[in-house]
């Protein structure tokens, strides 16, 4: 466990972390969050990931609780005390404490939380060997690009992942379309060597990593294509892979029963996988900030 947490302009001890049990986050997922993968001693897209949190903050009238480079600097603080190389910080803002009402009171100061977790991304097995994903019905609300904190749909979806002894769940919609990953965006790479992403709009979340992937793909001997496909287009497909601040470029080998490829990642998803991984090294040699400060692996 991490040792300290942020919590509303205080360094506290994890095990002692706590918010008010009025937090309007706790009674109705009133909050948006942010997670950023932290790559040997960088944060890997800080910025968008701050445009984002800004984004949904806005969309849901709450209020900044700090200025972006006061964020930014509490961010590089806690992950340098808790030695955080490797791994991933977890900004999460509530429109704050009040007495209970459904509707969103005037003038309260949001709740600021940060936690962070240790995460050798370059060991990790699914990462670096493929993982299983079973498809299930996307039923989440209708404002999914909006980074909330109220995940209970997904939660139930990545519960039905597990018992499936799989790592995630793609949600499909009524048409019976991939929207995403629980927490990830979904990816299939076609047998005329296509790359596919699902448009960005309402019901699905703009992913970082997602949008970094588009810009390094252009690099790749592969045609893109922003459109939706079907649960039975991607078992059908040459190779899948997702992308999220936690799990980067993940290739997907089997999706329910049906085996991509050999069962383990395919060509371009390697490839695509190795060219983000540079990204993200390179990234960490030119702001190496946690590296100075002493952190460790
Ligand atoms: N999830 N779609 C959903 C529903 C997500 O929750 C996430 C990220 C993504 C990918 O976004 P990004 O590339 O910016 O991480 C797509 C984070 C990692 C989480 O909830 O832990």
């Amino acid at each position: 466990m991490a040792r300290y947490a942020y919590v509303d302009g205080r360094y506290t001890a994890h095990q002692d972390a706590a918010v008010h049990v009025e937090d309007r986050g706790f009674q109705f997922s009133d909050g948006v969050y942010e997670v950023v993968a932290r790559v040997d001693g960088a944060f890997i897209d800080m910025e968008p990931h701050l445009d984002r949190l800004e984004r949904s903050l806005a969309s849901l009238e709450i209020s900044a609780p700090m200025s972006r480079r006061a964020l930014s600097m509490v961010m590089s603080e806690l992950v340098t005390r808790n030695g955080v190389r490797n791994g991933l910080i977890y900004i999460q803002i509530t429109r704050g404490t009040a007495p209970r009402d459904h509707a969103f009171p005037a003038n309260i100061s949001p709740t600021l939380v940060m936690t962070t977790k240790r995460v050798d991304y370059f060991k990790q097995k699914k990462i670096m060997a493929g993982c299983k994903v079973i498809t299930t019905p996307d039923i989440r609300w209708a404002r999914c690009d909006i980074k909330t904190v109220s995940l209970l749909p997904n939660c139930m979806a990545k519960t039905e992942a597990r018992r499936a002894d799989a790592d995630e769940a793609w949600l499909y919609d009524a048409a019976g379309d991939v929207t995403e990953g629980t927490s990830c965006n979904a990816w299939i790479v076609t047998h005329d060597d296509r790359l596919i992403t699902r448009g960005v709009t309402d019901n699905i979340l703009r992913g970082v990593t997602r949008e970094t992937m588009i810009a390094l793909a252009s690099e790749l001997s592969l045609t893109f294509e922003e459109r939706p496909f079907s649960v039975a287009e991607a078992k059908a497909a040459r190779e899948a892979f997702s992308t999220s601040a936690t799990s980067l470029v993940t290739p997907v080998v089997q999706i329910d029963d049906t085996i991509l490829g050999n069962g383990a990642p395919g060509l371009f998803t390697s490839r695509i996988q190795e060219r983000y991984f540079d990204y993200c090294r390179q990234n960490g040699c030119r702001q190496n900030e946690c590296r100075q400060n002493g952190a460790q692996a």
